[in-house]
């Protein structure tokens, strides 16, 4: 049996704490996996910033991106990896540079996902280049900004098209807000959606290949606090319901990771934001949740490498397409199709069998590394960044904690 290592690449920015939780774990493992007639063997490294011949071979068969969506020489990198060396990436970097939230509410609108009622509005004002004065004079109409509130009806979240991270939002509950504040969103292109008002419950359900988890999500809690350590708040339905649609909108888009928003309201789940392809890992925020993400990276990414998984290039929408267009199906029947589609692209059967067959022992490196000092020193690395001095201990402590807690419940299951 040959010997053989599969390399992966973590491609980061300024990720502290799970790179190096998942280094650990890896090497943890100690893999020799019996695969197609090799025993093979996992290594993981960072991945450097530096000039590159286009023709120059890949040494990695999986990258980890967290990076390229505003680096671009790594993004371009990264691309010609995919397209000149066979290089496995997550994300697919097409998908996350041109697929924002527009797009992404237009596409799942199409299969019939209850997205609110949603409007695009030409910005306030543009920055200048040369032919702007003759575009807008010849074809920019007058708008009454009020009849569009009217329409969509109070409260309105304003939002850019292609946002992230709460940047530009506003809920809106009057004509004179609305007004003032497209007068306040400068060159910013924005969408007025109408809201889910009131909700019940919000979820973010993170994907990771097949993998799930749906956290309840507190909005107007302090970032610490905004992952809930709620548990029963959905039932079994709900669950395989939020499921499918979080797998769909990932395959749909070929994103490996990403995180789907919903709010319930009135009996129906709305997904509002779920073009999250490099959704937030840090302990500071998911903290009891943090161990579950660590290792659904793990996983999913091990596999792809044991398993050379091809990289899907191209985003083939016909099969979705198919099933959206049989509008007489109702609309549940017609997401268990698109989520057969995921399960299919993301070789759910597959990936479970290799699980059980090659990472039995993950649960339990797992548990045991997230008692370890090297894990309490990560933790407070991604702390000591973010907080004033004074607040590094304590809130060390807390996430801490957490996460004992999470090893608790894991040690009693
Ligand atoms: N249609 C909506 N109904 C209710 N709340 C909304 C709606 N749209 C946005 N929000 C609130 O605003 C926040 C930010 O909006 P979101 O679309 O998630 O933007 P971002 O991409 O910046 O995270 C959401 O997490 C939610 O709390
Ligand atoms: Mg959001």
């Amino acid at each position: 049996m040959a010997k053989v290592t599969r390399k992966i690449g973590l491609s980061l920015g300024a990720d502290i704490c799970w790179p190096i939780c998942y280094q650990e774990i890896v090497k943890r493992l100690d893999l020799a996996i019996d695969w197609q007639g090799d025993k093979v063997g996992v290594e993981v490294e960072r991945v450097t910033i530096e000039p590159f011949d286009l023709r120059q071979p890949c040494k990695y068969d999986v990258v980890l991106d967290r990076l390229t969506h505003w680096f671009h020489t790594s993004r371009e990198w990264i691309k010609k990896a995919i397209i000149m060396d066979g290089l496995y990436v997550l994300n697919n970097p097409w998908a996350v540079q041109s697929m924002e939230k527009q797009t992404t509410y237009c596409a799942m609108m199409h299969l019939g996902m209850p997205i609110p009622d949603t409007w695009m509005v030409p910005p306030k004002s543009y920055n200048p280049v040369p032919d702007l004065k003759e575009t807008l004079h010849s074809y920019a109409q007058l708008f009454d900004l009020g009849k569009i509130g009217k329409k969509l009806g109070y409260p309105i979240f304003m939002k850019p098209y292609d946002g992230g991270g709460w940047k530009g939002v506003s809920r809106i509950d009057d004509e004179a807000t609305l007004r003032s504040r497209y007068e306040e969103s400068g060159v910013m292109v924005m969408h007025l959606q109408k809201a889910v008002h009131p909700f019940d419950r919000f979820v973010r359900c993170i994907g990771l290949g097949p993998q799930t988890h749906i956290v309840k999500y507190d909005p107007g809690a302090a970032l610490h606090d905004r992952y809930t350590m709620e548990k029963d708040f959905v039932s079994a339905e709900e669950a395989e319901l939020l499921r499918d649609t979080t797998l769909t909108i990932n395959a749909f888009f070929g994103w490996d990771f990403n995180s789907c928003e919903a709010l319930h309201s009135g009996g129906v789940w709305h997904p509002i934001d779920f073009a999250n392809p490099c959704p937030d890992s840090q302990v500071t925020s998911l903290h009891k949740h943090f161990p579950w993400l660590v290792k659904a990276n793990v996983r999913w990414s091990i596999y792809c490498a044991v398993t050379k998984r091809p990289m899907r290039r191209t985003l083939d929408w016909a099969p979705f397409y198919a099933i959206a267009a049989e509008r007489d199906m109702p609309y549940r029947e017609r997401l268990k199709g698109y989520a057969r589609i995921a399960a299919e692209r993301f070789e759910t059967e597959k990936f479970e069998e290799f699980c059980a067959r090659h990472l039995g022992h993950l649960d339990e490196v797992a548990w045991e590394f997230f008692g370890t000092k090297v894990a309490r020193d990560a933790v407070r690395a991604k702390v000591a960044a973010l907080f004033p001095a004074h607040e590094v201990e304590p809130f060390t402590e807390l996430f801490w904690k957490r996460i004992q807690a999470w090893r608790a419940d894991e040690g009693r299951s």
